[in-house]
């Protein structure tokens, strides 16, 4: 089906460190669409337009997040990270995506487990009702090359304070020593029991549902380890426990 495209104003541009950045555009004519899809962005480079998929990092609203990572050979970040407050873009109308939680099985706890930029989908759905209506305990895992790669965690933070022994956020860096979050890859540290030990949380068939986004290596590996551990994908004539949204 052919995007339709509406210009949207960019509002802010937060750089969290050089390359890793959050834009708010204002986008009035998007569709509503469920927390955890995902919209186009799209510029025109040299009389070619060129749109990746991004997440949206807030719920369906006017203005509208995303949290964007540079790729300095890519295609359309540069360009992207070139953008300032008041340029505009292109955002697609209508959301696609079935990474959401009306498609995630009930459970006592969510575990919401990302790499990088594919902490977006968990922003968006954790500004709305229904993760904490529907799920007693939440577990955010966040794990990135460098501590300084741990973008929104003041507003993770505050979910700990806002719903007290109901949240958890598990920071882990591989690339840095970390005094106050997990060191090493999200699926070793499962295997290892760091992950629940660090969430005070237990992640098994009959207790959690776990949704996985970012880096394919990370969303196979982690696959592979809940497997071992009894979970599966859920399908909705084949519950499982597992919901995973790739990258690339
Ligand atoms: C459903 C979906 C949602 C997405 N949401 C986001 C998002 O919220 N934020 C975001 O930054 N990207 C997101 N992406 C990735 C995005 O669509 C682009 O692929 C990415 O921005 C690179 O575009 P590019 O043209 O600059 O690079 P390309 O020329 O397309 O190069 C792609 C290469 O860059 C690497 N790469 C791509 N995306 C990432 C990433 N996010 N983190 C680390 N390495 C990456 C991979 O090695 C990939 O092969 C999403 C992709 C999908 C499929
Ligand atoms: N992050 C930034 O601030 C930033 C800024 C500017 C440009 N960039 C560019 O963005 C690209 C990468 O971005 P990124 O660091 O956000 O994403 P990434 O390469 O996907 O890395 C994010 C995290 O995923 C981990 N990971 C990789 N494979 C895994 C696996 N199999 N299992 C578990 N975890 C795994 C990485 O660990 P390892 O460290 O062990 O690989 C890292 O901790 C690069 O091109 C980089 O140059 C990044």
């Amino acid at each position: 089906m052919a995007v339709t495209w509406t210009k949207s104003l960019i509002t802010r541009k937060r750089v969290w460190k050089d390359g890793l950045f959050t834009i708010t555009v204002d986008a009035p004519n998007v569709l509503p669409f469920t927390a955890g899809q995902f919209l186009q962005l799209g510029l025109v480079d040299e009389e070619n337009h060129i749109h990746r998929p991004y997440s949206v990092a807030s719920p369906h609203g006017t203005e509208l997040e995303f949290y964007i990572v540079l790729i300095e050979d890519g295609e359309l970040t540069p360009l992207l990270w070139a953008l300032n407050e008041g340029d505009s873009l292109d955002v697609s109308e209508r959301a696609a995506g079935r990474f959401t939680l009306e498609r995630a099985p009930d459970a006592d706890n969510l575990w919401l487990v990302a790499t990088g930029t594919g902490l977006a989908p968990y922003i968006a759905m954790l500004r709305t009702e229904e993760p904490w209506e529907r799920y007693q305990r939440i577990c955010v895992v966040h794990g990135v090359r460098h501590e300084q790669d741990l973008s929104y965690q003041d507003e993770l933070c505050a979910y700990g304070e806002q719903y007290p022994g109901r949240f958890a956020y598990v920071p882990a860096t591989t690339r840095d020593e970390f005094s106050t979050g997990l060191q090493g890859r999200i699926p070793s540290l499962f295997e290892e029991g760091s992950l629940e030990e660090f969430a005070e949380t237990s992640l098994t068939s009959t207790d959690s549902t776990i949704l996985l986004c970012g880096n394919p290596a990370m969303l196979d590996d982690m696959e592979l380890q809940l497997e071992r551990r009894g979970m599966k994908r859920h399908r909705s004539r084949a519950p499982g426990q597992i919901v995973v949204e790739r990258y690339w």
